[in-house]
């Protein structure tokens, strides 16, 4: 019987790991510009850490969540990374320790979604959050450090669309508002979304089904009832973005999908490669209430997660990957115990090897040197030996010297070295 993949989770081969490696560097390499330091949690949590932080009426927790009962555990594969990273957060006292923290992470999530280009049942996450700072301007330069990143990556036609989705009081006061504006309405609304009036108007507004979208069009806006607590912190984050000279829109249906999320909401998407309908890229906000909910002190909190899929279809397929490493070919078991020693030398240089010691002709070792991309490739027959030499191949500029054993590892790293600073390595 021949297995397959589950649908909705994909393996990433080593043709395709390159970017994924490059774009994974690039992320941690920015977040700690910024000042982040990486957490790792559990892939499992407690069901009910998602039900409290996520929301009970959420398309996330009501039928995306992968559960399993585990003796008298009910567990669940994280769909997202803010509820295990506030968990360990409270967990382990953090803010004992530090007023402010900045954390980035890394790893795979799990929904169960229907699968299609940019959504996936396994799909990849890198996320940032920041425990006790009250903002604007962290939210601010949260949203600018994205950008940076994405310009970085060689990705175009990016927009930012902000929101604010008020403190708790505004929260009521708008649920009070559109559960005036949906009522009368009723009929007009799919049967999901009638269900939800009751219970979490606010998940309407995002619905994807046209008829409740049509209704929703006339909805009264979150901003109209912003407190004044609530319009100064989004004034604020308007003011420090025009300050970094990073455009974006406003959009005041903007709620997002996580019941979780205070004042700031935000999402940065783009029309780019081949993205398709699934184009946002990250998305984010405050949750400035659950450290709290969860055990802790009051403590303020913002963090946005990038899918990693989706930024790789949008990125541009870079030019030609750079040569990099050596590839050691021993022509003949004699030359083999040499070229394994030259081999451990060049590598304590730094450099990548792959030392053939399958016997193969020349002609199908260079073939393999050049498939792997590699940039220098030694040479080392019986005549070689003999003399205490070695063919040295430049495999980007196709030239060839002699080069003395005592010196190989030397030549070798100066060569891929210089291939490295131009951006291969
Ligand atoms: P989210 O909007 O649910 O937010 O997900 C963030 C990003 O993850 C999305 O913009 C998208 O790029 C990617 N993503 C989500 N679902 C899938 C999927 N099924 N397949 C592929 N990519 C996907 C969160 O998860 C929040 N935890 C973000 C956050 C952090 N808010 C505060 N802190």
């Amino acid at each position: 019987m021949a297995f397959r993949a589950v649908k909705g989770m994909n393996d990433v081969l080593s043709n395709d790991s390159p970017r994924w490696q490059r774009l994974e560097r690039a992320f941690q390499r920015q977040a700690r510009l910024y000042g982040y330091e990486e957490v790792r949690t559990p892939v499992v949590e407690h069901t009910d850490l998602f039900v409290r932080s996520i929301g009970e009426v959420t398309d996330v927790v009501e039928k995306e969540m992968y559960s399993f009962q585990h003796h008298r555990d009910a567990l669940t594969l994280r769909p997202e990374g803010t509820a295990g990273a506030t968990r360990a957060y409270v967990e382990h006292k953090v803010y004992a320790r530090e007023t402010v923290t900045r954390w980035y992470y890394l790893g795979p999530m799990f929904r169960a979604e229907r699968p299609q280009r940019g959504r996936y049942r396994q799909f990849y996450q890198a996320g940032c959050e920041i425990y006790g700072d009250p903002g604007p301007v962290a939210d601010a330069e949260m949203i600018d450090m994205l950008v940076g990143l994405f310009r970085q990556l060689g990705i175009g036609e990016l927009q930012v669309a902000i929101n604010s989705l008020g403190g708790s009081a505004t929260r009521q006061r708008y649920r009070e508002a559109l559960t005036e504006y949906f009522t009368p309405q009723v009929g007009a609304l799919s049967a999901h979304a009638q269900e939800r009036l009751g219970k979490n108007p606010l998940r309407i507004l995002d619905s994807k089904d046209p008829k409740d979208q049509a209704v929703a069009a006339g909805a009264p806006s979150m901003l109209d009832v912003l407190d004044d607590a609530d319009r100064e912190h989004f004034d604020g984050l308007k003011r420090a973005l025009d300050a970094l000279e990073t455009p974006y829109v406003v959009e005041p249906r903007l709620v997002r999908g996580l019941d979780y999320y205070t004042r700031t909401s935000f999402e940065i998407r783009s029309e780019a490669g081949e993205l398709g309908a699934q184009n946002t890229l990250a998305g984010g906000g405050r949750y400035d209430n659950m450290v709290e909910e969860l055990g802790g002190p009051a403590t303020p909190a913002i963090g946005f997660a990038m899918g990693l899929e989706r930024i790789l279809l949008a990125m541009p397929e870079s030019a030609a990957a750079d040569r990099a490493g050596c590839y050691i070919m021993p022509l003949g078991s004699a030359a083999l115990p040499k070229a394994l020693t030259i081999a451990r030398e060049v590598r304590a240089r730094g450099v990548r090897v792959e030392c053939d010691g399958r016997g193969q002709s020349l002609k199908s070792q260079m073939r393999r040197a050049d498939s792997l991309g590699m940039r220098a490739c030694i040479v080392l027959g019986e005549d070689e030996l003999s003399r205490g030499v070695v063919q040295l191949k430049d495999l980007e500029k196709h030239t060839q010297r002699e080069v003395s054993f005592t010196e190989i590892a030397e030549q070798v790293r100066a060569l891929c070295t210089v291939s490295a600073e131009a951006g291969g390595a």
